[in-house]
């Protein structure tokens, strides 16, 4: 064994001379073996002889830290230049302890939380081994159709960019070469949300601009943060998938965005590209992803078996070859794992007090109030007996919803758990429904019959984890089997109604709206769930998040988001529906606008919406100047007053409209938000930054640039909000 001579004695010397150092030293084959990534095979000797032939640069799905040390020992010390593995797992909203899913975790709009959340994550998940993790997941979607929609931070383009970076940031830490930094990976690059249908793997057809303005600006966000890795989308943009897209991967991310990072395959995603009919065979698939700039492959193992002759036949140039290990090796010189590849064995900080109290702070301000009818919560010190039913009140594994792999049900606190530890109030617990698909109704007249005896009654329903997530679209999106049935029956006993809905996306809910007096969202909220739901019921929190997606009234609106086009003809909002509509009615007697004639125009709940316990005005809204240029930057401030009896926290809004461009423009933009905490009577004045520059956006010849013009802003609770209106003109 030669011990690899770019090891420890030239710590100091640049990452860049470590690697081409050792690049030279490199045959055709240890280079192509860094350039796959195998699934972890349950049997360590099978395993270990694949390290020792040098086919594996990067494990995923491989945790455990005595484990991960043992593969490790076997690619330091039993290969010819002791290359170190690159251990990845899907760590998507939490390693152990499980943060709310990223759509939830978005809910908060506290980027130093969210931040904090992936911190955890890294921690929990380096001290077990795992130094890559397949997160942020940044697309954009504006389809709850679609059953990752759990996985990102919904529908628009500033908060995904945001938070993508604070997720990154929270990874990766200040040093990447921190035992507990792992590397983050912007995925899935690019436009996956944007699958036709809402159905997953489906084709995406995203004209140009809507590409630059929509979906891309979360992953240039994400370059601009240091992203250590990509991660090539599944779909298809307009015929190209994304696998194969040299626009993406060469001229956006390294031409425009100058990104070093490593890109690697989503899970087969180039073989995959024989189904999709770009590709006559599996030499194909490699030339043409390494070509568009691809470095490692996920598992299909094209790469490692095709380049040689690719190579050969002069199809692949070795000089891209050689790239596509720099930065397979480059990332693994950030991480130290040259210098300290091996993991400390006998470290456990998973579930930590201190993890779980951080925890639970983003857990109880991801969760929204869409309802609060006659102060019906929180509930008073009148309420003794609680009658706690539904399918999720007790459904540890489910209420951590989507891409769960390590956190132990076992540890998630459910609403059962924690409304039983409460001191003097008495639990009648029914789950009626013995899951959230059961479609028999047996049990729904004993969930009746424990809410006659109580005081008020909590019903706890939504998704089980398998319902959302990769692979899990939904054609309808109402909350499913008896479970409308279960709460239509408790709302008739007259009792006070608290539903909670734990799902993995917005659900259809007009009806349960109706039937319940109030109604918590909770996007699975993972393992401080059901304490963060006391807390709320209870008063010892205040609920501020809001809808980071916008909420159908009906499944046929969808895709249905904020930021629209305001089209020729903007419905008034005041057509007739469809059982308004006299019987004969002439073809144009109801006006021809742009809406539905049986849902209306508008959604159920805007993006950004959410209730608090108390009430917030905005007021006195000002503008540090009414006419700027290109390189200003506009102070807008205006007044927030807490006008209700609870301290709380208010996430304040800043929305855009470009009045008229050389292209249409959306109705709004979001361009600023921030949480502000008033305690009950307080006032205080808050303010925005804008730069104009910020308003830039893809013109009709293609160019990016602010134009000049009238615009509009407001400052607001919600994207519908429109009370406090601001106009300026940029020069
Ligand atoms: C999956 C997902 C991707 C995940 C990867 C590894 O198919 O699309 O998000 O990171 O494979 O599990």
């Amino acid at each position: 064994m030669v011990a690899c001579s770019s090891g420890p004695q030239t710590n100091n010397s640049s990452v860049d001379q470590r690697v081409e150092d050792l690049l030279a030293k490199m045959t055709l084959e240890e280079k192509l073996g860094q350039l796959n990534q195998v699934s972890a095979m349950d049997n360590l000797e099978d395993m270990a002889a694949q390290i020792r032939m040098g086919r594996v640069g990067s494990i995923l799905n491989g945790v455990g830290a005595a484990r991960i040390n043992v593969l490790q020992r076997v690619a330091v010390e039993e290969t010819r230049l002791g290359i170190p593995i690159l251990m990845s797992r899907d760590v998507i909203h939490g390693y152990k302890t499980i943060a709310p899913i990223p759509l939830g975790q978005a809910a908060s709009f506290d980027l130093d939380a969210v931040q904090e959340a992936a911190r955890i994550a890294a921690i929990e998940a380096a001290t077990d081994g795992v130094r890559w993790t397949f997160s942020p997941m940044i697309d954009i979607a504006r389809d709850a159709r679609w059953g990752r929609i759990a996985e990102g931070y919904g529908e628009d383009t500033y908060l995904t960019s945001q938070m993508g970076v604070a997720t990154i940031r929270g990874y990766q830490g200040d040093d990447l070469s921190d035992p507990t930094s792992i590397a983050a990976c912007a995925k899935h690059f690019c436009g996956y949300g944007a699958s036709e249908g809402g159905r997953d793997y489906n084709s995406a057809n995203i004209p140009p601009r809507q590409l630059l303005d929509v979906y891309l600006p979360p992953f240039k966000a994400a370059a601009k943060a240091g992203a250590a890795t990509y991660m090539t989308s599944f779909n298809e943009i307009d015929g190209v998938p994304s696998t194969a897209n040299a626009y993406l991967l060469k001229t956006q991310l390294r031409d425009e965005w100058h990104s070093d990072a490593m890109v690697v395959t989503d899970w087969a995603s180039s073989a995959e590209m024989l189904a999709h009919g770009n590709c006559f065979d599996r030499a194909d698939v490699a030339a043409q992803s390494i070509n568009a700039g691809v470095d490692m492959e996920m598992v299909a193992e094209t790469f490692i078996q095709n380049l040689p002759d690719l190579i050969k036949d002069g199809r692949v140039k070795m000089s891209t070859v050689d790239n596509a290990v720099r930065n397979v090796l480059r990332l693994k010189f950030r991480l130290g794992l040259f210098d300290n590849p091996y993991v400390d064995e006998n470290k456990n900080v998973a579930y930590s007090p201190e993890f779980i109290e951080k925890t639970l702070k983003l857990t109880t301000e991801s969760a929204i109030l869409l309802k609060n009818d006659n102060k019906t919560l929180p509930f008073s010190s009148k309420v003794k007996t609680i009658a706690l039913v539904g399918p999720m009140a007790d459904a540890a594994y489910e209420q951590s919803g989507t891409w769960t792999f390590d956190g132990e049900a076992e540890h998630t606190i459910t609403p059962l758990k924690a409304l039983q530890s409460l001191e003097g109030v008495k639990v009648l617990y029914e789950p009626a429904l013995t899951h959230c698909r059961d479609q028999k109704a047996a049990g729904i007249a004993s969930a009746v019959a424990k809410a006659k005896q109580a005081d008020v009654v909590v019903c706890v329903v939504g998704e089980e984890a398998i319902m959302s997530g990769e692979a899990h679209s939904l054609a309808d999106i109402n909350l499913y089997g008896k479970q409308k049935d279960l709460i239509e029956a408790l709302s008739k006993t007259g009792k006070p109604l608290v539903t909670v809905i734990m799902a993995g996306r917005p659900l259809t809910i007009a009806k349960q709206i109706e039937e319940s007096n109030a109604l918590l969202y909770m996007f699975h909220p993972g393992t401080t769930g059901g304490t963060a739901l006391a807390d709320l019921l209870f008063g010892k929190a205040v609920p501020s998040g809001k809808t980071p997606v916008t909420f159908p009234y009906m499944v046929g609106q969808v895709p249905i988001y904020y930021n629209h086009k305001n089209t020729g003809r903007p419905a008034a909002g005041t057509e007739l529906l469809i059982d308004q509509t006299p019987v004969g009615a002439g073809q144009t007697s109801l006006g021809c606008s742009s809406y539905w004639l049986d849902a209306g125009y508008g959604p159920l709940f805007p993006f950004g919406y959410g209730l608090s316990y108390t009430t917030f005005e905005y007021s006195n809204v000002k503008l540090s100047a009414t006419e700027l240029k290109v390189n200003d930057t506009l102070k807008v401030t205006f007044d927030l007053a807490n006008t209700g009896e609870y301290d709380a926290t208010e996430i304040c809004q800043l929305y855009v409209r470009d009045l008229v461009g050389s292209v249409t423009r959306p109705v709004k933009e979001l361009k600023g938000f921030k949480r502000v905490a008033l305690k009950a009577g307080e006032k205080k004045q808050v303010e925005f930054e804008l730069p104009i520059s910020e308003l830039a956006f893809t013109t009709l010849d293609m160019q990016n640039r602010v134009e000049p013009g009238d615009f509009k802003l407001w400052v607001a609770a919600n994207s519908d909000d429109n009370s406090n209106e601001a106009s300026f003109t940029v020069k």
